[in-house]
């Protein structure tokens, strides 16, 4: 990897390893959530870097893509399983991670066994190993212990200004004899349930991305589109930040019309198919 390169993701790294600390901090009872992911998207800026994606906090069944709404009223409970997914990015470089709380349960049995098949997995990220070796460690961590790995999320590759490339580790066992390869960074992630290990797309949708450039009627919807490329630089954004471009309705019908003409991605949240609680845990490496 170049120098430049390089130093460019240690910047993002040593950015993240502040928001994750600030971030912890800011999970208690009776929090919003609205609050909770502002302050962590102040924080990102405060700090010179950029997010590579809106504040993720995803609760109990919901497993991921939920960024809180315009004006959103979710509040923090006991109990909670809470899953916190922060991207920084420096020049387009992103460094990415997860972690899960649940507050007045210090040691959740999801949160230790994530945690634990991640361990096992990082181990396993270097040059020539195989997807499917890692996908295998990952699903049996997670079995010996009577929970199930979600089969259809995986760890992923990153480069610059994109958040999903190769390769892709899902968590379940799989046969993909691909490679991994010295000069990757991988984010990779790990989500164990007490459902049967899948997600579903589900509502509300609150995270979106450029796809493409569409002729778009409403004057919102050309400046959403605009602002996709060039504030969010192609990274995906929220619904949120939005609100200097329209109105909460004007926004609603500009990103439905994106949507429908095929310009913009949607992400909806994505939800454990039996409602099983869901924990998370990521790191990112580079590969040596
Ligand atoms: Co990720």
């Amino acid at each position: 990897m170049e120098k430049e390169i390089l130093k460019n993701y240690e910047n993002a790294k040593s950015a993240s390893d502040e928001v994750i600390e600030f971030a912890k901090k800011l999970i208690k009872i009776g929090e919003k959530a609205l609050d909770i992911a502002e302050k962590i998207e102040k924080k990102i800026e405060e700090l010179k870097v950029k997010p590579a994606f809106p504040v993720n906090i995803s609760i109990n069944e919901i497993a991921a893509h939920y960024t809180p709404d315009i004006d959103d009223n979710l509040i923090i409970q006991q109990n909670d399983l809470i899953k916190i997914d922060i991207g920084v990015h420096v020049n387009g470089y992103i460094w990415d991670r997860a972690f899960t709380v649940c507050i007045g349960e210090k040691d959740h049995p999801l949160i230790r066994i994530s945690e634990k098949a991640l361990a096992e997995a990082l181990k396993l990220i270097k040059a020539g190993t195989k997807v499917y070796e890692i996908s295998e460690v990952v699903e049996e961590t997670i079995k010996n212990e009577g929970f199930n790995p979600i089969r259809n999320l995986c760890g992923h590759g990153l480069d610059q200004f994109n958040q999903h490339t190769t390769p892709t580790i899902p968590n379940g066992e799989n046969s993909i004899q691909e490679e991994i390869k010295e000069g990757q960074v991988i984010a990779m992630e790990v989500f164990a349930t007490n459902g049967s290990g899948l997600v579903k797309e589900s509502y509300p949708t609150l995270i979106y991305k450029f796809k493409q450039d569409k002729p778009a009627r409403l004057w919102e919807a050309r400046k959403i589109l605009e602002a996709s490329k060039t504030r969010f630089n192609g990274l995906p954004f929220a619904k949120r930040w939005l609100t200097s471009i329209a109105t909460p309705l004007k926004i609603d019908l500009a990103l439905k019309q994106l949507t429908q003409i095929d310009a913009l991605i949607s992400y909806p949240v994505l939800k454990e198919v039996t409602n099983g609680l869901v924990a998370q845990t990521e790191e990112t490496v580079i590969v040596k």
